[in-house]
């Protein structure tokens, strides 16, 4: 980057501006071209005392003199609407928010009052609060905010005699750390200084000829530039003063797990320890909670593998063992159970757009329980398979719940946040029962290495009550990054994907999905907020929240169903399915048909975009089956 930085055409607030570092910023933006908002209450060292406009006043009237533009706000900061109404009023729009006003109240813990304590977390932390939520709206309806928190050195490391003040400053670098998760999607970038400059805060402290030497006028060009068209920067914590400016970021140890299936977990167990969670050698330095997610899971990981490996302890399990092909072939997790009713399967048949009208009946067998063909749709076991797939029914059930990711399986430690699921096969051995209790069993089957990727074939076996196999289901999943391990190149064991014939579709079917689809879809048991949460589908880079694959899948499975057997669910064989692009909920799905013998190839598209959505799909008639065309 090049050239002066400037802000011309943006309107900046800066808090508590009336002196010290506040007003270093102010100036300092206004000669870069910002039109500023200087906010002063006017107030004491201490606050909570009555105020005067001449700190806003002077400032103000300094950058007009030289030639800037501002107005002053004289609210408390605990008043945030009226700060950004100023601005909105004066100038018509808000781009930056400096939260800097700040008081101090020092005194040793046991002697801090309530109103002590009290004033600090309102003026800072519940007043950066304020402001920014007022101003986050009108930054989001202009998609850029730069926002600054003002922390403390004292927070971070603590500081005699500021308890409060210390409390404040750690909840502002909290409260800035989840802005910034926020905020980017809209290019609202958040970030924490803690300064260091003589003013009237620190005089009390240091030496005269300190205050004289650290200005604020040091701090200033950091944060100038955090705030600037400039900066990509989010999330950061910088610690600055004199114009040194660095950095801070956390550091963890490896740590260790403090148990194992012969040792529990106690405060001795911890203490023996000690030396491994206290050491940073191997150290890490985490970003998101995600990451300490990925521990938590390793260490519940390792009770399978105490289980499964005798003797070794689970505190091992976190040493990175490369990849073990053999030993994820081998694992064989407990089978998950899956107790359903004809609720469930009704659920299901919703999920993938079953519906009644007056002059269509012909899903009242899936959706109606005193039907007298009552059944479930065959994609239906895709619901217990799924639980019991990926890194299994823990795994996949916390990773859909809550987003986060797992560390993979025994011999295979991946990030499930790389995970795509490429494709989907599903073979019926006797129709679903409407009811009853399914035990499902899964296994690798083969861990391929792709070079830059793997690819995990996992099968997952259904059984009935009578224990008897109801159907077989195999998902084909891709962990970006995770290959190069020497593995197998190909699969004997994975389904083929096929491609249609060459000529026109022997059938077209379309059907609009239902903006509420993926609302709809998730109730029958895979929650990831991907399918319902705007702000969490924005991180992973969709406009809206998306559809389940597995859901198209199911729409596309019905419309087979429907072409060639007849809406007959003994006559459905087997699918299968590659994963090419999302859907959007609303959108509408075109399912292209082929039959030739008993297979019919398919093809899903949507019909706003073009795109293709399932490809190299197709499904497996029944050897008895008599089907025939609808055509
Ligand atoms: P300062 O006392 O010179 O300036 C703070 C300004 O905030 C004052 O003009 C005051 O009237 C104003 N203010 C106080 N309460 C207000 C409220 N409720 N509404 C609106 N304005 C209010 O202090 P300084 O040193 O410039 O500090 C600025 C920020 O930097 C504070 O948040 C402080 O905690 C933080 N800080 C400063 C350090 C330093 O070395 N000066 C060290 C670490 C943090």
């Amino acid at each position: 980057m090049s050239g002066e930085i400037r802000f011309d055409g943006r309107v900046a607030l800066v808090t508590g501006a009336g002196q010290g570092l506040g007003r270093a910023y102010a100036i300092l933006l206004a000669s870069r071209g910002a039109a500023v908002v200087v906010n002063d209450l006017g107030g004491g060292a201490q606050g909570g005392d009555g105020g005067s406009s001449r700190p806003a006043d002077i400032v103000v009237e300094a950058i007009r003199a030289a030639g800037g533009k501002a107005v002053a706000n004289y609210d408390s900061v605990e008043e945030g609407e009226k700060l950004v109404k100023t601005a909105l009023d004066a100038f018509g729009r808000i781009d930056i928010v400096v939260n800097n006003a700040g008081i101090l109240r020092d005194k040793s813990f046991l002697r801090i009052t309530k109103e002590d304590f009290d004033i600090i977390q309102r003026v800072h932390l519940r007043g950066s609060f304020l402001v920014t939520q007022a101003a986050f709206p009108h930054m989001k309806k202009n998609g850029f905010g730069r926002i600054i928190m003002t922390a403390s050195a004292s927070g971070m490391y603590g500081s005699y005699g500021q308890t409060n003040y210390a409390a404040a400053k750690m909840g502002l670098i909290g409260l800035s750390n989840t802005l910034a998760l926020e905020g980017v999607k809209n290019n609202i970038l958040c970030n924490t200084i803690a300064p260091m400059a003589g003013s009237r805060l620190t005089k009390t402290i240091w030496p005269q000829h300190l205050v004289d030497l650290i200005k604020p006028e040091y701090v200033a060009p950091l944060v100038a530039l955090l705030c600037s068209e400039e900066s990509d920067v989010t999330g950061g914590l910088f610690e600055v003063g004199a114009g040194w400016v660095a950095q801070v970021r956390w550091e963890r140890s490896k740590g260790a797990v403090a148990w194992s299936k012969t040792v529990p977990c106690s405060p001795e167990s911890v203490r023996d320890n000690w030396e491994k969670i206290t050491s940073f050698e191997d150290a890490d330095h985490p970003t998101s909670s995600r990451d300490t997610f990925n521990y938590v899971m390793a260490a519940v990981e390792g009770a399978d593998e105490v289980e499964s490996s005798s003797g070794a302890a689970a505190g091992d399990s976190g040493e990175d063992e490369g990849v073990n092909v053999e030993k994820a072939l081998g694992w064989r997790p407990a089978a998950s159970e899956y107790e359903y009713d004809s609720k469930e399967a009704i659920l299901y048949a919703l999920g993938v757009g079953c519906t009644v009208s007056d002059k269509d009946t012909s899903h009242l067998k899936f959706l109606y329980e005193g039907h007298d063909d009552f059944c479930c749709l065959p994609t239906f076991v895709i619901i217990p398979a799924q639980v019991c797939s990926a890194g299994l029914l823990r795994s996949s059930q916390l990773a859909s719940l809550t987003g986060m990711i797992t560390e993979g399986i025994p011999g295979f430690k991946f990030d499930f946040s790389k995970l795509l699921h490429g494709e989907q096969h599903i073979e019926m051995h006797r129709p679903m029962p409407t009811s009853g209790k399914l035990r499902c069993q899964s296994r690798i089957r083969d861990l391929i290495d792709k070079g830059k990727g793997a690819v995990i074939v996992q099968d997952v076996e259904c059984f009935g009550e009578d224990d008897q196999l109801v159907a077989t289901a195999q998902f084909v999943t891709f962990i970006v990054g995770a290959g190069g391990f020497g593995g197998p190149r190909s699969s004997a064991h994975q389904k083929p994907t096929a491609d249609p014939p060459k000529r026109s579709p022997d059938a077209v079917v379309t059907e609009k999905t239902s903006e509420s689809q993926a609302a709809l879809y998730r109730l029958s048991g895979d929650l990831n907020p991907l399918h319902i949460d705007p702000d969490f589908a924005a991180m992973g880079g969709f406009s809206t929240p998306i559809l389940h694959g597995l859901c198209s899948m199911g729409y596309a499975a019905r419309h087979v169903l429907r072409q060639y057997c007849d809406d007959d669910v003994t006559k459905f064989k087997a699918l299968k399915v590659r994963f090419v692009k999302p859907v959007l909920p609303g959108q509408t799905l075109k399912t292209e048909m082929w039959k030739e013998g008993s297979r019919v190839y398919f093809r899903c598209s949507v019909v706003e975009s073009g795109s293709v959505v399932l490809s190299g799909a197709y499904v497996d008639l029944a050897a008895s089956s008599s089907a025939t065309s609808r055509l």
